[in-house]
């Protein structure tokens, strides 16, 4: 694993853009897996700048995204899709058809699951995959259980991850209580994987899952088992991180 601390949340995303837009410029049609949440925000900003300025392109780019809340269609502003438009796709060249977020209102669930499985497969698996983290530990919405869920699937999501998602919603009751994520096997199956994170409030997570044992009850902890894995965080987040840990 690699470390890289970062100052602030500003140059975490700086740095978190900078990956990425080598993997787009060392390979045009790559497969992008992407993240939403707040963490990720910074960094599709300054891509979309790039983009403005003629640095690079995403018009051969192929990208997967990692989750969506059952029951939201894809205008719903709360929709997973409808905050990757916002926030990336539409500010970019890329092809809308080549981006892919599970069917959060798809009429068999179970199936939407195993087409995005399929789907996956067919692209491949991503070149690279951005992640970020819960306060749980939970990866997409990979959250804590008893086992490492392979596949993607329906989850229930953790009460501390309706709170914590609440924040974007009216209130609390307006946060959908399923969703469909892509498995830890989906995550896993990325040639690199970035995992992003900011601000002390994460410390304890990023603390469990990259000095606690690997288990499925931190599901990030998973990670350490990747053999390339970029942990890009400011001073804050990886505070409380063991020092032996920055000896990997
Ligand atoms: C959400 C998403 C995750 C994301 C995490 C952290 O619930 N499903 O993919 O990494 O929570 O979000 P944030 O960056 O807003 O803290």
């Amino acid at each position: 694993m690699r470390i890289i601390e970062t100052a602030d949340y500003d140059s975490m995303s700086q740095v978190v853009a900078s990956l990425i837009a080598a993997e787009a410029a060392r390979k045009p049609d790559c497969v992008l897996g992407l993240a939403t949440g707040s963490t990720a925000i910074g960094a599709y900003g300054v891509l979309s700048q790039w983009y403005r300025s003629g640095a690079i392109s995403f018009a051969q780019v192929r990208t997967v995204n990692l989750d969506e809340y059952v029951g939201l269609a894809p205008e719903h502003s709360h929709s997973y899709r409808y905050f990757m438009n916002e926030k990336f796709f539409n500010r970019v060249d890329i092809k809308i058809e080549n981006t892919f977020i599970p069917n959060g209102i798809a009429d068999d669930v179970e199936e939407e699951c195993r087409r995005y499985d399929r789907l996956l497969k067919s692209l491949g698996g991503a070149d690279i995959q951005l992640l970020g983290i819960g306060h749980n530990c939970h990866i997409a919405f990979n959250e804590p259980g008893p086992d490492f869920p392979l596949y993607t699937h329906k989850v229930a999501l953790a009460q501390s991850t309706i709170t914590a998602n609440s924040r974007l919603f009216a209130s609390q009751d307006e946060v959908p209580r399923y969703a469909i994520t892509m498995g830890i096997g989906g995550i896993m199956s990325a040639r690199r994987i970035v995992l992003a994170v900011s601000g002390k409030s994460k410390a304890p997570a990023i603390k469990r899952a990259f000095s606690g044992p690997v288990s499925p009850d931190a599901p990030a902890s998973i990670l350490r088992l990747h053999p390339d894995v970029v942990l890009v965080g400011d001073k804050a987040a990886l505070s409380e991180l063991p020092r032996g840990v920055w000896q990997w």
